[in-house]
């Protein structure tokens, strides 16, 4: 029998057709014609004012963190629930992270604790669109711009979902993308900054490109470049973005293919969910999911670790997710301590990520059901 693994990266259009062709029309280093057609795509595709790829999202995260110039003494909301990137690129700035706990039916920010946590010293506040369904951006947003403080949107999973009918990514000031090939569409490694706010822009192809008015001067704005700001190489190759662009071009076959996965899953796991007590994602009525992930939520932890080693008897990897952050080594030396988020601290004891990638067959998806289903309970 073969191995299913919990991800596994595949060709979709022309991929190395535009790679090959990115290497030979002699433009391999950074913002090439690949990458044009990619920010192009992308921002027609969201239709937002600016977008910028990046290296990765995690690099997405400290331009975002340098256009907001957060120093140290300031403070940035968010999850403890996320990848460690989302918080350490404000604090690589000098930042305070003020943990916020999710809630326990979308594992999202709870928007709730959201106006207790801001003070005089809040410079951000960054919503994690967990599995890609969206946070509630209008009390977000609300609270926010009562107090003008920007958000930033970390969209890792998020591309092409929706809330209430407006793209994710095009409600904070900024939002960042990621392209690892864990993501619905991907090239690797790789991310974008998305610009909502205009008075961003110009700034932010300054700092991506380490800090010199370069872009000014490809456009014959200065008649020649030099170092103006604080910045940093965050350019991704052509041959990158050819990759990407291929994969942006075949975006409905994607998508597509990974509702069909997930509604499979979601469909034949949903009643025996129910009878052992086990919480399948929810997604409100009002936000469309990008079908990025499928998890469950096992009653303990030591039923998710069960779980995890009965699919891996029948040759299936099912893995965990974000450990929480203030409970890390990092965030306890922040101040992080046990019970400041307890909807995180549970939830992420109990959770597990099925296979999700976009040619998981038919065959393999039955398969994996299968396992989940005979697991005691
Ligand atoms: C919520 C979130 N933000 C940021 C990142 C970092 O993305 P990248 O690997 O593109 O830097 C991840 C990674 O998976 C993530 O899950």
């Amino acid at each position: 029998m073969n191995r299913i693994p919990f991800n596994r990266p595949a060709i979709v259009g022309k991929e190395l057709y535009y790679i090959s062709k990115a290497i030979h029309e002699g433009h391999s280093a950074g913002d090439g014609g690949f990458t044009k057609k990619c920010h192009t795509f992308l921002e027609q595709a969201l239709g937002v004012p600016r977008v910028l790829l990046t290296t990765s999202c995690t690099h997405a995260l400290e331009l975002a963190a340098l256009l907001l110039n957060i120093e140290p003494g300031d403070e940035v909301i968010v999850p403890s629930f996320t990848f460690v990137t989302t918080v350490n690129a404000f604090v690589l700035r000098g930042a305070q992270p003020v943990f916020i706990d999710v809630r326990p039916d979308t594992l999202n920010m709870d928007e709730r604790r959201l106006q207790d946590l801001i003070t005089t010293h809040t410079k951000a506040i960054v919503p994690v669109h967990y599995a890609g369904v969206g946070c509630d951006m209008d009390a977000i947003c609300h609270i926010a711009n009562q107090h003008g403080i920007p958000v930033v949107e970390d969209n890792a999973h998020g591309l092409f979902g929706k809330y209430r009918d407006q793209w994710l990514g095009t409600f904070g000031a900024l939002a960042t993308l990621s392209f690892h090939e864990t993501k619905n569409i991907i090239c690797g490694e790789g991310g974008a900054l998305i610009i909502n706010d205009p008075q961003y822009i110009e700034r932010a192809e300054i700092v991506r490109e380490q800090g010199t008015d370069r872009k000014k001067f490809f456009r014959g704005e200065v008649d020649k470049y030099t170092w103006v700001d604080l910045g940093s190489s965050y350019l991704p190759s052509d041959i990158l973005a050819a990759f990407l662009y291929a994969q942006l071009e075949e975006k409905d076959r994607i998508q597509a293919r990974r509702r069909e996965i997930w509604e499979y899953y979601y469909e034949r796991l949903q009643d025996w969910a129910q009878d052992c007590g086990v919480q399948l994602p929810f997604v409100p009525p009002h936000c469309e999911q990008p079908y990025h992930m499928f998890y469950l939520l096992l009653p303990s932890f030591e039923h998710r670790q069960a779980l995890i080693t009965h699919l891996r008897t029948r040759d299936i990897s099912s893995v965990f997710h974000y450990v929480p952050l203030h409970l890390s080594k990092m965030g306890q030396q922040l101040g992080g301590e046990l019970n400041d988020c307890p909807v995180t601290e549970d939830i992420s004891n109990r959770l597990l990520r099925l296979p999700f990638f976009n040619d998981l067959t038919g065959t393999d998806l039955a398969r994996v059901v299968d396992a989940v289903i005979e697991f005691p309970l």
